[in-house]
């Protein structure tokens, strides 16, 4: 059996695992659009409940890491670090009222859209996302340890 062969016979294993398990986190892999199920480190820090981030919103949380917004759009939850790829600054909200509006920073004026994509000038990169977990009482944790996860990656609470 070829590596590639290998490889994808193991992500198919692990989706399947992922979703029977009925992942407490999400991380992407599945090419077919479904998720794995991934665990968030003993050094994940709590960041509110998913019940009060409202759709389309957003909320920041200081971690000692990094501050993050835990963010919640129509296809679930994901946390993006509030630090600004140009020089470090905290982006916000664009319009408080609607996380659709993407962010910006005041530093020098670069905006993100609404995923921490598409930056613009100064910024040379998008915003990190990281993983971001659900414990069953719906308080969510975020695991600063595991920046990366891909931007597609939603939590469903
Ligand atoms: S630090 Fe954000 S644009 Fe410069």
């Amino acid at each position: 059996m070829s590596y590639t062969h290998r490889v994808d016979r193991e992500r198919r294993l692990i989706c399947k695992a992922g979703l029977a398990l009925g992942a407490v986190a999400v991380l992407p892999a599945c090419g077919d659009g479904t998720t794995v199920a991934a665990a968030c480190s003993s050094s994940s820090v709590g960041v509110g409940n998913a019940a009060d981030v409202p759709l389309n919103g957003a909320m920041m949380h200081p971690t000692p890491q990094a501050n993050v917004f835990v963010c919640h759009d129509a296809n679930g939850f994901y946390a993006v670090d509030a630090g600004c790829t140009h020089l470090g600054c905290d982006v916000q909200l664009a319009n408080a009222a609607d996380l659709k509006q993407g962010f910006t920073c005041l530093c020098h004026g670069a905006t993100y859209d609404a995923n921490g994509e598409k930056p613009t000038s100064p910024a040379p990169a998008p915003l990190k996302h990281y993983l971001l977990c659900a414990q069953p009482s719906g308080a969510l944790v975020v695991d600063v340890t595991q920046a990366g996860v891909e931007s597609t990656v939603r939590l469903k609470v």
